[in-house]
C-alpha cells in the first residue's frame, strides 16, 4: 500500500525545511497539533490539520488514527557499515580490559580482522546477515541508512559489499545509500601512496560506471592515512563525481574537520578530538557536523562536543556508525539518549540531528528527511504523544509503526 491518510495526530512532528539546519534552527521542529498528513503514490501529499479528507478516493487508503501519538519523519541513519563477515567479541573483552582501538588494529586485528571474514564470506552470506540487520533498524524507525565498504579493501571484495547493498536496496522497504570506503585501511604490502592511486584507477572506475556507490570517504587518522593525502584522494574521487564524507578527527586531531569544511564534503564525521578552529571552519560551511555518540561509549572515548558545534552555528546530524568493530549497536534509541545525556543536545536538536540534518548529510535533503508536501512518504508513528520520550524512555523503542513508502518512477496513482 502506497497511500495514507494518518489523522488526529496528537503531536506531528514536521521538521519542516529543504536543507540542513544550523545552530540555533535546528530547535525549530515545525510543530501541528491535532494534525494530519496524507501519502499518495507513496509521496506526501498533504501536511496540516486534521480536517475531512481532501483527497478524491479515500478508499483507496489506508486511514490510520493516530491519536494520543506523535508522528515524525522517518530517521536517518547517516553513517554505517552495515554489510561485514564475522565479529569481533574478543576485541570488546580485551578493551575493556584496558587494549587501545589503534593497538589491536596495529596488531593485525581491528578492521583487518574483519577484512579477513568479509573476503571469506560469500554474497549470500553477507546479504542474509545485512538484511537481517536491516530488518532491526527498519523496527527503530530508520527508513534510510548509509553503508560504507571498507572490509574488502582489495577490488573484488569491496564490490562484493557494494552490490549487497544494491540488491538489498532493491529488496528491502529501507533506502541505503553507499559509499566507498576503500580507504578504510592500508592493505599489507601496499604503501599509503600506492594504495591510493590503485583505488583511484583500478577500483573508483567501476564503481562509477556501476553505479555501486555515491559518495566516497576514508579514515582520515594518524597511522591510517595522513590528511595531506585524503585530500589529494577525496579531490581526484570528486573529479570523477562522487559526493564526499571524511572520518575525521576520531582518535587524533588531524585537522580533518577543517579539510571537509575546505573540500565541501557532504559530512565530516565523528570528530571527538575537533579543535575550536575546525568546528568554527564546519559552522562557516555546508558541511554537516555528524556525530557518533555510541561509539564514543563503545571506546569509552569522551563525546565530541556537540553542544559547542550546535552553539558555534554548526549543523550537526547524529548517527548509529554501526560496525562489528568500534560501536556494534544500530541503536537509534541509545544514540538519542547520549546525544542528549551527554552531548547536552535538546530533545528537539537531536530530532533534527535524526530527520533533515542527517538527510542534508547524505545530500538528500530536498527528497527526505521531513514531512513536507512533496517528499518521500518515510514517516514514524510513536508509541507515545510527544517526541519528548525519544531520550527520556532511555535507550528504548518509542516506534509503533515504521511507514516507508516505496516509490517508483513509473508510479502512476
Ligand atoms: O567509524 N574508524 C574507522 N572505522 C569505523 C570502525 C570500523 C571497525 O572498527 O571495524 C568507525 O568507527
Ligand atoms: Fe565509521
Amino acid at each position: 500500500m502506497n497511500n495514507y491518510i494518518i489523522k488526529n495526530i496528537t503531536q506531528l512532528v514536521t521538521c519542516s525545511g529543504f536543507s540542513a539546519k544550523h545552530g540555533q534552527a535546528m530547535s525549530d521542529l515545525g510543530i501541528i497539533e491535532n494534525g494530519m498528513v496524507i501519502i499518495t503514490g507513496g509521496i506526501i501529499s498533504y501536511v496540516g490539520a486534521s480536517s475531512e479528507f481532501p483527497v478524491e478516493n479515500p478508499e483507496n487508503y489506508e486511514i490510520i488514527d493516530a491519536t494520543g501519538k506523535a508522528v515524525l519523519p522517518g530517521f536517518i541513519d547517516s553513517h554505517t557499515h552495515f554489510v561485514f563477515g564475522g565479529y569481533r567479541e574478543e576485541e570488546f573483552s580485551w578493551r575493556m580490559h584496558g587494549d587501545s582501538y589503534m593497538s589491536i588494529m596495529q596488531r593485525g586485528g581491528g578492521i583487518y580482522n574483519t577484512v579477513r571474514a568479509t573476503q571469506a564470506a560469500s554474497f549470500e552470506e553477507l546479504k542474509a546477515a545485512a538484511k537481517s540487520r536491516l530488518d532491526k533498524m527498519l523496527a527503530m524507525g530508520v527508513t534510510t541508512v548509509e553503508g560504507k565498504s571498507g572490509y574488502g579493501l582489495d577490488k573484488e571484495t569491496e564490490l562484493k559489499q557494494l552490490r549487497v547493498m544494491q540488491a538489498l536496496n532493491a529488496e528491502h522497504p529501507i533506502d541505503i545509500v553507499s559509499t566507498y570506503l576503500g580507504a578504510h585501511a592500508v592493505p599489507k604490502g601496499y604503501s599509503e601512496s600506492a594504495y591510493i592511486d590503485f583505488m583511484l584507477k583500478e577500483v573508483l572506475p567501476i564503481i562509477k560506471e556501476e553505479g555501486l556507490a555515491e559518495n566516497c570517504d576514508i579514515f582520515c587518522e594518524k597511522g591510517v592515512f595522513s590528511t595531506e593525502l585524503s585530500k589529494y584522494f577525496l579531490l581526484e574521487a570528486k573529479k570523477m563525481g562522487f559526493q564526499l564524507k571524511i572520518h575525521a578527527d576520531e582518535i587524533v586531531n588531524t585537522g580533518g574537520a577543517e579539510l571537509a569544511a575546505e573540500i565541501q564534503a557532504l559530512s565530516a564525521d565523528h570528530l571527538l578530538q575537533a579543535s575550536e578552529k575546525g568546528i568554527s571552519a564546519l559552522a562557516q560551511s555546508n558541511t554537516v557536523a555528524t556525530l557518533l555518540p555510541c561509539t564514543a561509549f563503545s571506546l569509552k572515548e569522551e563525546y565530541a562536543q556537540g553542544r559547542q558545534m550546535i552553539d558555534a552555528g554548526c549543523a550537526v546530524a547524529l548517527a548509529t556508525d554501526y560496525n562489528p568493530g568500534s560501536c556494534f549497536s544500530s541503536s537509534i534509541p541509545l544514540t538519542i539518549a547520549l546525544a542528549c545525556i551527554y552531548m547536552k543536545l535538546s530533545p528537539e536538536e537531536a530530532v533534527t540531528a535524526l530527520t533533515i540534518n542527517a538527510a542534508a548529510a547524505l545530500g538528500k535533503e530536498k527528497s527526505i528527511g521531513s514531512i513536507d508536501v512533496g517528499k518521500k512518504g518515510d514517516i514514524i508513528i510513536l508509541e507515545y504523544p510527544s517526541y519528548k520520550f525519544l531520550p527520556y524512555h532511555v535507550s528504548m523503542n518509542c516506534v509503533s509503526r515504521t511507514i516507508k513508502s516505496q516509490w517508483h518512477a513509473d508510479d502512476t496513482d
